[in-house]
């Protein structure tokens, strides 16, 4: 059995911060930004939640596609930002948009999830236990950024995005293959705590047990996606007995300009074949894939039959790229 995406969808929050507005808030420069990131401006959640953000983006999804809530079977929802820990983000989603009749849960592999999410669920697919699921990426990645900590804050955006996908028995379009991996001795590279332990017995020390804003080095961060991307990339090609040269679009995490451009250059790929939007959105985590592949598909930019690699990596450290014959 085959995966097909059917439907695209995205929703982004409402307000639109350029690098100048975040000139106002820390000490930086709209030209360090672009230089360092390309990125140019972000959204910023005014009360938009991950949740909220998520359902709206499936709703369009499904649309696109002429399906009804009804007929989704498992919405994946990829997030590290959600709201609450419990109930999921994607159960919340399941209530917002009346999916009666969805299995519905979160995965947390940062700006990995969401190929994790569509390589699980053409696994799912092909098993035959579900046909038609929701993959959505969604953050509210702001709330966790430390805003007196120039060198992350500019960085984020918050937004969601989603695809539906279905079993099809004929046809090109479907996934020709997946690779996947992590790396959690690099854990603490890209990390932010969740709560303390505060029990009767024991209370965790605050100062020692980090602090509850994202953290980063940057140059880590940098360093592992240069060499992990291009490497999976290549790795997922010769799985599917494909060269960089059938490839016709190659949709990357979006997390930095230079990173994209180092990675063209290994895998001596044209730079045009890399779409790029983070200059409008800064970097959503999970939500990056899913905006972007929304924007090609409702651009016209994305045709049936043509190659496409997708490839996440971020968190955990954690990374990942499918190819897909849209
Ligand atoms: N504005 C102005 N100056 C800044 C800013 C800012 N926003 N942020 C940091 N600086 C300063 C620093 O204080 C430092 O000043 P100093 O030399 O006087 O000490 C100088 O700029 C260089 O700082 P670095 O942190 O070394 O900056 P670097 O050149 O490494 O660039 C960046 C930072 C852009 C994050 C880079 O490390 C990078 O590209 N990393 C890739 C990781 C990434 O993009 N992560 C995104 C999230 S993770 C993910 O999605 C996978």
């Amino acid at each position: 059995m085959r995966m097909k995406i059917i439907g695209t969808g995205s929703a982004l929050p409402q307000a639109q911060v350029d690098n100048s507005q975040m000139a106002e808030w820390v000490d930086t420069t709209d030209a360090w930004i672009r230089e360092r990131t390309g990125i140019g401006e972000r959204r910023l959640s005014t009360g938009e939640t991950v949740a909220s953000l998520a359902a709206e983006a499936c709703l369009k999804a499904l649309e696109q596609a002429g399906r009804k809530a009804e007929e989704v079977d498992l919405i994946l929802l990829a997030t590290c930002s959600a709201e609450y820990l419990c109930p999921s983000a994607a159960c919340q989603v399941q209530a917002a948009i009346g999916a009666v009749n969805a299995n519905a849960f979160d995965i947390n592999a940062a700006c990995s999830g969401f190929v994790f999410g569509l390589n699980m669920a053409q696994a799912y697919i092909q098993s035959g236990m579900y046909s038609r699921i929701l993959i959505v990426g969604s953050e509210v990645l702001t709330k966790m950024t430390d805003w007196n900590d120039r060198g992350t804050c500019v960085l984020f955006g918050d937004g969601a995005g989603a695809a539906l996908v279905e079993a099809h028995e004929e046809g090109d379009s479907r996934m020709l293959g997946c690779i996947e991996g992590a790396d959690g001795t690099k854990g603490m590279v890209l990390n932010c705590r969740s709560r303390m332990i505060d029990n009767p017995l024991f209370h965790e020390d605050r100062e020692k047990a980090g602090g509850l804003h994202l953290s980063m080095d940057g140059r880590e961060v940098y360093c592992f996606a240069t060499r992990q991307v291009a490497d999976c990339i290549n790795q997922v090609l010769k799985k599917t007995e494909l060269k960089v040269e059938d490839i016709d679009l190659f949709v990357l995490h979006q997390a930095n300009v230079r990173i994209i451009e180092a990675v063209a250059k290994k895998l001596h790929a044209d730079l045009s074949l890399f779409p790029i939007n983070l200059d409008r959105v800064g970097n959503m985590s999970s939500a990056t894939i899913p905006v972007l592949l929304d924007e090609l598909n409702r651009e016209g930019r994305l045709h049936r039959g043509d190659k496409l690699v997708l490839s996440g990596f971020g968190g955990g450290l954690t990374y990942g790229a499918s190819v897909l014959i849209w």
